[in-house]
């Protein structure tokens, strides 16, 4: 394909927070790059529409060279046809006395009908990210309702996670955010998943690099230390930071997830290079995490598609962690085979 050839990307949702702050990064080029055209399509129900409307108006008013076309629609067929990436951001939040079971029904009727219309009319090369929550589990329903489009195509996003370790990493080392690489976001997005920091590199100014674990143990006073800094501070710091958002912000984070969704589909697209990354991708099987699952994995883009990082040691406490949050999405994928959903 030549990078002139555009692309079709449909984001659902579109006329809610992450909408805003993603379709305009979209448009200036962020995942494709500046030369490749996208056309847009936004996908609402009756509720959102005047938002979506409204947005389309601002983004034909940026004059962005890269952006092809914009168009509203509430007709899912309409949205994925001859989609190239969907973004599948709009879902249902949970409300006042919902269970997790009624949140995973009323998703169900959201994300089984968008993965059929993705089945029946999204481009050959289409590609997936699921942001909306729970998003591992919406991904598996997407996926089920598309049996002709290969299912490692589905995906969920756990790269805000990623980007939030880093960035704890990186104040607590007061190094620069680049210069850390090889960390793990393992599991469901969920206060389960699993911050992985046992691989991590850093590099210095003068290009040599180090253990992550060493450098934490200079900065902190000890391997003790940094165990417990981990267990008690860097995890459930990052594990919990979407619910620090919530209760700081007043609303669930918004342009920090348009951002990782941004880097998810960019590197997907265009390929990582160096340090891996984190991506909830279909298990193959990998690390003990059952096939068919959709959990988080240190992954490596390549050639378009995401492969499973092989071969790393899993130390006993990050395994038992793992197993958790594994557990928890059984637990989610049983309820929704349970109501039909998948
Ligand atoms: P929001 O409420 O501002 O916007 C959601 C939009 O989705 C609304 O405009 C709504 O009308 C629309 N919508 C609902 N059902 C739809 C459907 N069937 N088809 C199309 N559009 C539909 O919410 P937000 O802040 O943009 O967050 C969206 C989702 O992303 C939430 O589920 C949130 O929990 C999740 N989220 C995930 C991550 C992550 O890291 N995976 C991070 C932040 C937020
Ligand atoms: C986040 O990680 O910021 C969100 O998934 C939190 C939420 O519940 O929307």
């Amino acid at each position: 394909m030549s990078a002139q050839e555009p692309r079709t990307v449909t984001v659902t949702g579109a006329g809610g927070q992450i909408g805003y702050a993603l379709l305009f990064r979209i448009a200036s080029g962020a995942v494709f790059g500046p030369g490749t055209p996208v056309r847009l399509r936004l996908l609402e129900i009756p509720a959102g529409l005047k938002a979506a409307e409204g947005t389309a108006l601002e983004l034909q008013d940026c004059a962005f060279a890269a952006l092809d076309s914009v168009e509203v629609t509430e007709n899912a067929a309409r949205a994925f046809d001859g989609t190239n990436v969907a973004l599948l951001v709009g879902a249902r939040p949970r409300g006042p006395g919902m269970e997790r079971g009624d949140l995973l029904s009323a998703n169900g009727a959201i994300f089984g009908p968008q993965g059929a219309a993705i089945n029946a009319g999204a481009a050959d090369d289409v590609r997936v990210l699921v942001v909306g929550n729970p998003a591992n589990t919406n991904a598996l329903i997407a996926a089920a309702h598309a049996p002709d489009v290969p299912a490692e195509r589905f995906t969920a996003m756990t790269r805000l996670d990623h980007n939030r370790a880093l960035a704890q990493l990186a104040g607590t080392l007061d190094v620069p955010v680049a210069s850390i690489g090889n960390i793990i976001i393992w599991g469901n997005h969920s206060a389960t998943q699993v911050p992985d920091i046992s691989h991590g590199v850093l590099t210095g100014a003068d290009g040599a690099q180090r253990p992550l674990p060493d450098a934490l143990a200079e900065a902190l006073g000890g391997a003790g230390k940094v165990a417990t800094w981990l267990d008690e501070t860097f995890i459930p710091r990052v594990a919990k930071r979407g619910a620090e958002i919530i209760e700081v912000r007043g609303s669930s984070s918004a342009a920090s997830a348009a951002a990782a969704a941004i880097d998810h589909v960019r590197d997907w697209v265009r390929g990582t290079t160096g340090s891996w990354t984190s991506a909830a991708v279909l298990s193959d099987g990998s690390y003990g995490v059952p096939r068919g699952l959709v959990s988080s994995f240190p992954v490596n883009s390549r050639d378009g598609a995401w492969e499973i990082q092989q071969g790393l040691s899993v130390a006993a406490d990050v395994r038992a962690r793992i197993e958790g949050s594994v557990r928890e999405l059984e637990e989610e994928r049983d309820m929704v085979k349970s109501l039909g959903l998948v």
